[in-house]
Order: C-alpha cells, then sequence, then structure tokens
C-alpha cells in the first residue's frame, strides 16, 4: 500500500527534518520552508495531510490555509502553532483546519493528529462511496439533461442533507415524484435507514391511521394483536407518504402532531411514542383546491412542505424526452430480450412533438410498447402507437360535427400568413418568402394563386 504523503510547511528546517525522522517508518514526508512552493507542488504531489506553520514569513500560515482549501476542501490540514495566541489557532479554525499542535513538537501528540485525520478522512470517503453504491442500486437511473431537472437535482441534493426538514413533492401524475422522494434518502445521512413508502390512495380510509400509526390489542374488532404502525417502521430513515391529499381529517391532525412534536399514540393506546424520521410527501392533486374546500388542512400543508420541491412536467423540459426515451429502449431491450439500437426520424419527431400529459410515466409506457412490436433495429413512428394531438392541445378549432372544407380552410390560411409576412417586412417579397420558410418563386406562385 502507497505510504500516505504528508507536507510539512514551516521555515524552521529543523522541524521539517524532525518530523520527517519521526515519521519515516509510516509516512513520505515532504518539507517545504514557505508556503509558495509547497502551494505549488500540490497538485503534483497530491498530498494526503499538510502539517502548516501559522507563523510563515511571506505568505502567512492564514492566508495558505485558506488557498489548500480552495485547491482541495477535503485534504486535512494540521497548524502548527509556536506562540499561545490562541485567537490565530480559533481563526485557522474556523477557515476550516483540522486540527493543531503546538511547539516545542511533540512526536506523540503529533502522530496521534495525524492518524486521527487520516482516519476520519478514509472514513468519510468510505460513507460517500456507499452512499454512491446505494443510491446508484435504489435509484437505477435518474435521466435528466435539462437544465430545469438537473437544477431540481441539484436543490434535492442539497434538501436531503438536513435530515429531519420535511419535504413536499408536488408535480403532474408520472414526473417522477416517488424517484425523487427515493433521491432525497439515498442521499441523506439516513441512507442506510428504512425507506418506507405509503401510498396513502391505496389504503382504505378508515384503516389509514391504524396503518400508519399501528394499533394496540383490543382497540377495535380484529384487532387481536398489538401491531406497529409504517411511521415506526420508518425510524431512523424516511417516511414517504405518497398521495398525501387522499388522506382523511382523522389522520391529517395525527400527523400534524407527529410533525410538530415526534409523538403520537397508537389507535387504542395511551402510551406516547416518540420516533425520529424524515417525512417526504407527494400529491399530484391541487392542495390549494383541496385546502379551499376544506379537504386539506393549512397547518398540516405548511408542516409537511416545510421544503417544497415542484417537479416540471415533461412538456416543459422537452430536452429530457429523448434520453429518456433512450434510456426507456435499453432497460426493454434487457427485459424482452431485443436489440433495438435506436430512433427512426420519424418516431423521434413524433416523440417530441407529442403532448405528454401522463409525462414520463406515459412515455415509458409507449416505449415498452415500441420495443415490445419492433421487429428491426428501429422504433419507427407506428410503433409508437400515439394519438395525433387534441384540437385543445393544436390551437385549433375542432372539426365541426357536419363535417368542413379542409381545401378553403388550409387556403385561408394560407392567405393569412402571406398577408401577415408582407406586413412586417413592409412589402418585400423575398423577405417575406423567407419568413415562411418559402424560396421566391414558391411564394409569388402562391400568392398570385390566392390573389393576396
Ligand atoms: N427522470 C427519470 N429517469 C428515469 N425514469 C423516470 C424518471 N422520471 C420518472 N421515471 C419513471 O417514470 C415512471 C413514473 O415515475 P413516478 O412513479 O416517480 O411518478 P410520480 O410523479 O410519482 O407519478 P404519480 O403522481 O402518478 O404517482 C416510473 O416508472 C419512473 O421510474
Ligand atoms: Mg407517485
Amino acid at each position: 500500500m502507497r505510504r500516505p504523503v504528508i507536507l510539512v510547511i514551516d521555515d524552521e528546517s529543523l522541524i521539517g527534518e524532525a518530523i520527517a525522522a519521526a515519521l519515516e517508518d509510516g509516512y513520505q514526508v515532504v518539507a517545504f520552508e514557505a508556503a509558495e512552493p509547497a502551494l505549488a507542488a500540490l497538485g503534483r504531489m497530491a498530498p494526503d495531510l499538510v502539517l502548516l506553520d501559522i507563523g510563515l514569513p511571506g505568505m502567512g500560515g492564514l492566508e495558505a490555509l485558506a488557498r489548500i482549501r480552495r485547491h482541495d476542501a477535503n485534504l486535512p490540514v494540521v497548524m502548527i502553532t509556536a506562540d499561545r495566541d490562541i485567537s490565530t489557532v480559533v481563526a485557522a479554525v474556523k477557515q476550516g483546519a483540522w486540527d493543531y499542535i503546538t511547539k516545542p513538537l511533540k512526536m506523540d501528540a503529533l502522530t496521534r493528529a495525524i492518524d486521527n485525520a487520516l482516519a476520519t478522512v478514509r472514513l468519510r470517503r468510505d460513507v460517500q462511496a456507499l452512499q454512491a453504491r446505494y443510491l446508484e442500486e435504489h435509484i437505477p437511473c435518474f435521466i435528466g439533461e435539462s437544465d430545469t431537472i438537473q437544477a431540481v437535482m441539484a436543490f434535492v441534493g442539497r434538501v436531503a442533507q438536513s435530515p429531519d426538514t420535511p419535504v413536499l413533492i408536488l408535480g403532474e401524475t408520472g414526473t417522477g415524484k416517488e424517484l425523487i422522494a427515493g433521491a432525497i434518502h439515498y442521499q441523506s445521512p439516513n441512507f442506510k435507514g428504512p425507506f418506507t413508502a405509503v401510498n396513502c390512495a391505496a389504503i382504505p380510509t378508515e384503516l389509514i391511521e391504524s396503518e400508519l400509526f399501528g394499533y394496540e390489542k383490543g382497540a377495535f374488532s380484529g384487532a387481536a394483536q398489538t401491531k406497529p404502525g409504517l411511521i415506526e417502521a420508518a425510524a431512523g430513515g424516511t417516511l414517504f407518504l405518497d398521495e398525501i391529499g387522499d388522506l382523511n381529517a382523522a389522520a391529517q391532525a395525527k400527523l400534524l402532531r407527529f410533525l410538530e412534536t415526534g409523538e403520537f399514540y397508537r389507535v387504542g393506546g395511551t402510551q406516547r411514542h416518540t420516533i425520529r424520521t424524515r417525512v417526504v410527501s407527494a400529491t399530484n392533486q391541487d392542495l390549494d383546491a383541496l385546502m379551499a374546500d376544506g379537504r386539506f388542512r393549512r397547518d398540516l400543508y405548511f408542516r409537511l412542505g416545510v421544503i417544497r420541491v415542484t417537479v416540471p412536467a415533461l412538456n416543459a423540459r422537452s430536452g429530457d424526452i429523448l434520453p429518456l426515451a433512450r434510456h426507456f429502449i435499453e432497460v426493454f431491450n434487457q427485459k424482452f430480450g431485443k436489440w433495438v439500437r435506436d430512433l427512426g426520424p420519424g418516431a423521434v419527431q413524433a416523440l417530441e412533438g407529442h403532448a405528454w400529459t401522463g409525462n414520463v410515466r406515459e412515455l415509458r409506457n409507449v416505449i415498452e410498447r415500441a420495443v415490445l412490436l419492433a421487429e428491426g433495429e428501429h422504433i419507427e413512428v407506428d410503433m409508437l402507437g400515439l394519438t395525433p394531438p387534441t384540437a385543445l392541445e393544436t390551437g385549433f378549432a375542432p372539426l365541426p360535427d357536419e363535417g368542413m372544407d379542409l381545401a378553403a380552410a388550409l387556403a385561408a390560411m394560407e392567405r393569412f400568413y402571406i398577408h401577415e409576412a408582407l406586413r412586417r417586412t413592409d412589402g418585400n417579397e423575398s423577405r417575406a418568402a423567407r419568413l415562411l420558410g418559402l424560396n421566391h418563386h414558391t411564394f409569388r406562385y402562391q400568392r398570385k394563386k390566392l390573389a393576396v
């Protein structure tokens, strides 16, 4: 194994030599007498730890510390201080110094400080690697290349760090709210704890309270045994309450109390239970409308939504459509043992032009079907089975029951836009033609034909 590299920066060369001699068995020590050359060597040497004298001539220790932190915020820096001036040491620690040791150096204190720092850094790195693996295993693939979704995911990553803050995820059906709830859990410090998902809409309303909070033996007929609820199952992890808008009044009141105090009683119980879990909730319903109707408590809404994350509809991030489609092709190739390689040009156009009211879930279903139907290497437009957009989605008038004269409608439309283009360009035919994507010749022909 590579010996850890330790960079010593101290203007007293004897110190550097003494440290090198004391540590030579387990470490590789490189000493500098000033900050500037040491900083220049940082990238090349990739040290595991820096021992830095506070009272350096030239660039002082605090300035050097700031630069080292800018270079690599995870690199531990242990300060060496001669004077007993605690205020400089405090300043250094505030700036991110790991620890400090005082001169005259005691070698056992020095090795203890170094070993502690290196062990902690190693531990942190292990935890980060483990967390990345959990995230990968449990949230197999979150696809999102658009700036919009990238910003949402960056926000989610930051929110995840505070393990107790409730998060409310809003967004249309199929936008990926459940995936995001998982991403919050697996990026949080509670990632090794349970992720307990509860679909409030799937539990009969008269059972929801006892499912969530548990019940005591004899609480109601049929309660033969005491049973802990889902909230208890989520202790030390994340409780994901999906379709939160479907929670009845009694469960809403009890949940509010739990969010405020961390305490609850099982149904039929008298013993107070306290647990810690982060509550993440989600809904595709319009909570404002539910609150206006008195069907959802406003105080609960504010408690659940300390942090609110709104997942944008797929049409608002059209840059994600093709990457998601290609991802789902891979998923269903695997599942069905197919060899579809890509989308045909017509299919690309159809996917990009479709109004995805069912969002990512609809896209996933469309691709699943297409991969199943595909016989060659490409998905063609007819395998997508996309129905053309409705009149409402296009902005066109609906087809009247008695039928219509399509040729006349098209001519009227052409006449309108030719007229508009000429008006915009003060009658300049070649510029008007360009505005309509026509060559000059065609433009003049159409204009004459339609007598504009
Ligand atoms: N960014 C994404 N990358 C990969 N798969 C996604 C992404 N977003 C959504 N999906 C997939 O789309 C489907 C729907 O996502 P999800 O269940 O999270 O939606 P939802 O917002 O919870 O919808 P609903 O409100 O209807 O419950 C799932 O199969 C999910 O894996
Ligand atoms: Mg969902």
